[in-house]
Protein backbone atom coordinates (compact mmCIF):
# COMPACT_ATOMS: atom_id res chain seq x y z
CA UNK A 1 0.00 0.00 0.00
CA UNK A 2 1.44 4.07 -0.86
CA UNK A 3 0.09 6.51 0.32
CA UNK A 4 -3.95 7.19 0.47
CA UNK A 5 -4.18 3.65 0.26
CA UNK A 6 -3.94 2.46 -3.23
CA UNK A 7 -1.92 -0.28 -4.21
CA UNK A 8 1.39 -0.24 -6.22
CA UNK A 9 -0.06 -3.28 -8.52
CA UNK A 10 -1.98 -0.53 -9.70
CA UNK A 11 0.37 0.82 -11.49
CA UNK A 12 -0.22 1.16 -15.35
CA UNK A 13 2.90 -0.09 -16.91
CA UNK A 14 0.62 -0.63 -20.39
CA UNK A 15 1.03 3.15 -21.36
CA UNK A 16 3.32 5.78 -20.96
CA UNK A 17 2.92 8.33 -18.20
CA UNK A 18 4.26 11.95 -18.31
CA UNK A 19 6.00 11.00 -14.90
CA UNK A 20 7.93 8.40 -16.45
CA UNK A 21 8.89 9.40 -19.48
CA UNK A 22 10.38 12.45 -17.67
CA UNK A 23 11.89 10.82 -15.14
CA UNK A 24 13.47 8.68 -18.06
CA UNK A 25 14.66 11.52 -20.02
CA UNK A 26 16.64 12.97 -16.91
CA UNK A 27 18.39 10.00 -16.69
CA UNK A 28 16.38 8.21 -14.17
CA UNK A 29 15.02 4.48 -13.42
CA UNK A 30 11.69 5.16 -12.04
CA UNK A 31 9.88 4.14 -15.62
CA UNK A 32 9.33 0.96 -17.85
CA UNK A 33 9.82 0.06 -21.38
CA UNK A 34 6.78 1.57 -22.76
CA UNK A 35 7.89 4.76 -21.40
CA UNK A 36 11.30 4.37 -22.73
CA UNK A 37 9.99 3.60 -25.89
CA UNK A 38 8.07 6.77 -25.53
CA UNK A 39 11.14 9.14 -24.54
CA UNK A 40 13.07 8.00 -27.51
CA UNK A 41 10.45 8.81 -29.97
CA UNK A 42 10.01 11.80 -28.16
CA UNK A 43 13.52 12.63 -28.59
CA UNK A 44 13.75 11.69 -32.30
CA UNK A 45 10.85 14.12 -32.58
CA UNK A 46 12.27 17.17 -30.86
CA UNK A 47 16.23 16.17 -30.27
CA UNK A 48 16.18 19.08 -27.49
CA UNK A 49 14.00 17.77 -25.87
CA UNK A 50 16.99 16.57 -23.02
CA UNK A 51 18.63 20.20 -22.75
CA UNK A 52 14.89 21.44 -22.33
CA UNK A 53 14.02 19.14 -19.30
CA UNK A 54 16.83 19.91 -17.83
CA UNK A 55 16.63 23.55 -17.81
CA UNK A 56 13.26 23.56 -16.79
CA UNK A 57 14.40 21.71 -13.87
CA UNK A 58 17.23 24.47 -13.58
CA UNK A 59 14.66 26.66 -13.84
CA UNK A 60 12.53 25.32 -10.98
CA UNK A 61 15.52 25.92 -8.67
CA UNK A 62 16.14 29.07 -9.22
CA UNK A 63 12.73 29.94 -9.32
CA UNK A 64 12.22 28.37 -6.00
CA UNK A 65 15.34 29.77 -4.41
CA UNK A 66 13.86 33.24 -5.86
CA UNK A 67 10.19 33.10 -3.95
CA UNK A 68 12.20 31.43 -0.77
CA UNK A 69 14.78 34.72 -1.09
CA UNK A 70 11.24 36.80 -0.96
CA UNK A 71 10.23 35.51 1.80
CA UNK A 72 7.83 32.53 1.17
CA UNK A 73 7.61 30.03 3.62
CA UNK A 74 4.96 27.41 1.73
CA UNK A 75 4.96 25.78 -1.22
CA UNK A 76 2.40 23.94 -3.00
CA UNK A 77 3.55 21.80 -5.81
CA UNK A 78 1.27 20.33 -8.00
CA UNK A 79 2.41 18.45 -10.70
CA UNK A 80 5.19 17.10 -8.91
CA UNK A 81 6.50 14.08 -10.98
CA UNK A 82 9.28 11.65 -8.95
CA UNK A 83 11.73 12.58 -7.11
CA UNK A 84 14.70 14.09 -8.77
CA UNK A 85 17.74 15.73 -6.79
CA UNK A 86 17.71 17.75 -5.77
CA UNK A 87 13.56 17.98 -5.11
CA UNK A 88 12.02 20.97 -4.53
CA UNK A 89 11.99 20.77 -0.38
CA UNK A 90 15.83 20.21 -0.59
CA UNK A 91 16.29 23.31 -2.51
CA UNK A 92 13.98 25.32 -0.24
CA UNK A 93 14.95 24.39 3.04
CA UNK A 94 18.58 24.59 1.87
CA UNK A 95 17.79 28.88 1.94
CA UNK A 96 15.26 28.63 4.24
CA UNK A 97 15.36 25.34 6.68
CA UNK A 98 11.47 26.58 8.09
CA UNK A 99 9.53 26.05 4.68
CA UNK A 100 7.02 23.79 4.42
CA UNK A 101 5.68 22.37 0.94
CA UNK A 102 3.09 20.18 0.14
CA UNK A 103 3.57 17.91 -3.39
CA UNK A 104 0.71 16.59 -5.41
CA UNK A 105 0.25 14.91 -8.03
CA UNK A 106 -2.41 12.78 -10.04
CA UNK A 107 -0.25 9.88 -10.80
CA UNK A 108 -0.28 7.37 -8.36
CA UNK A 109 3.98 6.36 -9.04
CA UNK A 110 4.95 9.74 -7.53
CA UNK A 111 3.03 8.75 -4.49
CA UNK A 112 4.80 5.38 -3.99
CA UNK A 113 7.55 7.18 -4.37
CA UNK A 114 6.82 9.32 -1.58
CA UNK A 115 9.50 8.54 1.04
CA UNK A 116 11.84 10.60 -1.32
CA UNK A 117 9.54 13.48 -0.41
CA UNK A 118 9.02 13.61 2.99
CA UNK A 119 11.37 15.57 4.73
CA UNK A 120 12.82 14.01 8.14
CA UNK A 121 11.40 17.17 9.63
CA UNK A 122 7.75 16.34 9.19
CA UNK A 123 7.54 19.75 6.86
CA UNK A 124 6.41 17.84 3.69
CA UNK A 125 2.84 16.03 2.47
CA UNK A 126 2.52 14.13 -0.23
CA UNK A 127 -1.15 13.61 -2.03
CA UNK A 128 -2.70 12.41 -4.72
CA UNK A 129 -4.44 14.94 -6.09
CA UNK A 130 -5.27 16.42 -9.98
CA UNK A 131 -5.33 19.84 -11.17
CA UNK A 132 -8.32 19.52 -12.74
CA UNK A 133 -10.03 19.73 -9.42
CA UNK A 134 -8.14 22.57 -7.67
CA UNK A 135 -10.95 23.02 -5.25
CA UNK A 136 -10.40 19.36 -4.01
CA UNK A 137 -6.65 20.34 -3.76
CA UNK A 138 -7.08 23.38 -2.01
CA UNK A 139 -8.84 21.49 0.70
CA UNK A 140 -7.48 18.13 0.83
CA UNK A 141 -6.60 17.84 4.73
CA UNK A 142 -2.89 17.12 4.23
CA UNK A 143 -2.82 20.01 1.99
CA UNK A 144 -4.54 21.93 4.66
CA UNK A 145 -1.74 20.47 7.22
CA UNK A 146 1.21 21.65 5.46
CA UNK A 147 -0.07 25.51 3.86
CA UNK A 148 -1.50 28.37 5.66
CA UNK A 149 -3.56 29.70 2.95
CA UNK A 150 -3.61 32.68 5.29
CA UNK A 151 0.30 33.18 4.55
CA UNK A 152 1.76 33.89 1.32
CA UNK A 153 1.88 30.11 -0.79
CA UNK A 154 3.97 29.84 -3.90
CA UNK A 155 2.05 27.98 -6.30
CA UNK A 156 4.29 25.94 -8.61
CA UNK A 157 2.99 24.67 -11.58
CA UNK A 158 5.94 23.69 -13.77
CA UNK A 159 5.63 21.49 -16.82
CA UNK A 160 2.05 20.45 -15.67
CA UNK A 161 -0.77 22.43 -17.37
CA UNK A 162 0.40 21.23 -20.98
CA UNK A 163 -1.33 17.57 -20.04
CA UNK A 164 -4.46 19.79 -19.85
CA UNK A 165 -6.42 19.88 -22.87
CA UNK A 166 -8.08 23.42 -23.15
CA UNK A 167 -11.69 21.71 -22.84
CA UNK A 168 -10.08 20.88 -19.40
CA UNK A 169 -10.55 24.66 -18.40
CA UNK A 170 -6.79 25.00 -17.21
CA UNK A 171 -7.02 28.98 -17.07
CA UNK A 172 -9.97 28.33 -14.67
CA UNK A 173 -7.87 25.70 -12.96
CA UNK A 174 -5.23 28.38 -12.43
CA UNK A 175 -7.86 31.31 -11.28
CA UNK A 176 -9.42 28.84 -8.58
CA UNK A 177 -6.32 28.37 -7.38
CA UNK A 178 -5.39 32.08 -7.46
CA UNK A 179 -8.05 33.15 -5.85
CA UNK A 180 -7.18 30.45 -2.99
CA UNK A 181 -3.91 32.76 -2.56
CA UNK A 182 -3.64 35.46 -0.39
CA UNK A 183 -2.08 38.49 -1.67
CA UNK A 184 1.96 38.28 -1.85
CA UNK A 185 1.96 34.87 -3.07
CA UNK A 186 3.65 33.20 -6.11
CA UNK A 187 2.66 31.63 -8.88
CA UNK A 188 6.05 29.96 -11.01
CA UNK A 189 4.76 28.47 -14.11
CA UNK A 190 6.79 26.45 -17.45
CA UNK A 191 5.09 25.20 -20.07
CA UNK A 192 5.50 23.67 -23.43
CA UNK A 193 5.28 25.49 -26.56
CA UNK A 194 5.78 25.04 -30.03
CA UNK A 195 6.40 28.75 -30.73
CA UNK A 196 10.53 27.75 -31.25
CA UNK A 197 10.09 25.22 -34.21
CA UNK A 198 7.05 22.49 -35.31
CA UNK A 199 6.64 20.21 -32.67
CA UNK A 200 3.58 18.45 -33.60
CA UNK A 201 5.16 15.04 -34.41
CA UNK A 202 6.32 15.14 -30.61
CA UNK A 203 3.26 16.21 -29.16
CA UNK A 204 1.35 13.12 -30.87
CA UNK A 205 3.91 11.05 -28.39
CA UNK A 206 1.45 11.67 -26.08
CA UNK A 207 -1.61 10.81 -28.13
CA UNK A 208 -1.02 6.96 -26.51
CA UNK A 209 0.11 8.75 -23.01
CA UNK A 210 -2.09 9.04 -20.02
CA UNK A 211 -2.47 12.63 -20.40
CA UNK A 212 -2.27 14.40 -23.77
CA UNK A 213 0.46 17.32 -24.68
CA UNK A 214 -1.07 20.48 -25.54
CA UNK A 215 1.48 22.57 -26.59
CA UNK A 216 0.64 26.42 -26.31
CA UNK A 217 1.84 29.94 -27.78
CA UNK A 218 3.47 33.00 -25.99
CA UNK A 219 -0.03 34.62 -25.51
CA UNK A 220 -1.87 31.43 -24.90
CA UNK A 221 1.11 30.98 -21.74
CA UNK A 222 0.89 34.79 -20.42
CA UNK A 223 -2.92 34.06 -19.88
CA UNK A 224 -2.41 31.66 -17.16
CA UNK A 225 -0.77 35.00 -15.37
CA UNK A 226 -4.37 36.63 -15.44
CA UNK A 227 -3.81 38.66 -11.39
CA UNK A 228 -0.82 38.26 -11.07
CA UNK A 229 2.16 40.36 -11.86
CA UNK A 230 5.15 38.86 -13.50
CA UNK A 231 8.83 39.51 -12.15
CA UNK A 232 11.34 40.42 -13.97
CA UNK A 233 12.34 39.56 -16.69
CA UNK A 234 8.85 38.22 -17.63
CA UNK A 235 7.90 35.48 -19.40
CA UNK A 236 11.34 33.87 -21.16
CA UNK A 237 12.70 30.71 -22.40
CA UNK A 238 13.01 28.74 -19.71
CA UNK A 239 17.54 29.30 -19.75
CA UNK A 240 16.87 32.59 -20.04
CA UNK A 241 14.79 33.09 -16.76
CA UNK A 242 17.00 34.38 -14.35
CA UNK A 243 20.06 32.15 -15.32
CA UNK A 244 22.64 31.97 -13.21
CA UNK A 245 25.39 30.38 -15.06
CA UNK A 246 25.94 30.94 -19.09
CA UNK A 247 22.65 29.04 -20.78
CA UNK A 248 23.63 26.20 -22.45
CA UNK A 249 24.39 25.75 -26.26
CA UNK A 250 20.94 25.31 -28.65
CA UNK A 251 18.95 27.12 -26.14
CA UNK A 252 17.15 29.80 -28.22
CA UNK A 253 15.89 25.97 -29.72
CA UNK A 254 14.31 25.17 -25.77
CA UNK A 255 10.33 24.64 -25.95
CA UNK A 256 9.44 25.82 -22.74
CA UNK A 257 8.38 29.13 -21.65
CA UNK A 258 8.95 29.94 -17.53
CA UNK A 259 7.96 33.34 -15.58
CA UNK A 260 7.25 33.52 -11.83
CA UNK A 261 5.08 36.16 -11.03
CA UNK A 262 3.24 38.01 -7.49
CA UNK A 263 0.17 38.32 -6.42
CA UNK A 264 -0.56 42.20 -6.00
CA UNK A 265 -4.07 42.18 -3.76
C1 LIG B 1 6.81 16.63 -16.64
S1 LIG B 1 6.43 16.25 -14.97
C2 LIG B 1 6.99 17.73 -14.17
C3 LIG B 1 7.62 17.49 -12.83
C4 LIG B 1 8.13 18.72 -12.11
N1 LIG B 1 7.07 19.68 -11.86
C5 LIG B 1 9.23 19.38 -12.92
O1 LIG B 1 8.95 20.32 -13.66
O2 LIG B 1 10.39 18.96 -12.82
C6 LIG B 1 4.65 16.49 -14.95
C7 LIG B 1 3.95 15.89 -13.76
O3 LIG B 1 2.60 16.37 -13.76
C8 LIG B 1 1.76 15.31 -13.38
N2 LIG B 1 0.40 15.60 -13.86
C9 LIG B 1 -0.06 15.53 -15.13
N3 LIG B 1 -1.37 15.88 -15.17
C10 LIG B 1 -1.72 16.19 -13.89
C11 LIG B 1 -2.94 16.61 -13.28
N4 LIG B 1 -4.04 16.77 -14.00
N5 LIG B 1 -2.96 16.82 -11.96
C12 LIG B 1 -1.82 16.63 -11.21
N6 LIG B 1 -0.64 16.23 -11.72
C13 LIG B 1 -0.59 16.01 -13.05
C14 LIG B 1 2.38 14.08 -13.99
O4 LIG B 1 1.95 12.90 -13.33
C15 LIG B 1 3.85 14.37 -13.79
O5 LIG B 1 4.32 13.85 -12.58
Amino acid sequence: MGQDGFRVAEIDTTRPHPARIYDYLLGGKDNYEVDQRAGDELAAAAPEVRIGLQANRAFLQRAVRYVVGSGVRQILDIGTGLPTSPNVHEIAQEAAPDVRVAYVDNDPIVAAHANALLSSSGATSVVLGDLRDPQAVVDHPDVRRTIDFDEPVALLLVAVLHFLTDAEQPEQAVAALRDALPAGSFLVLSHATGDFADRSAAQAVYNNATATLNLRSRTEVERFFAGFELVEPGLAQVPFWRPDTTPPPRSREIGFYGGVARKTS
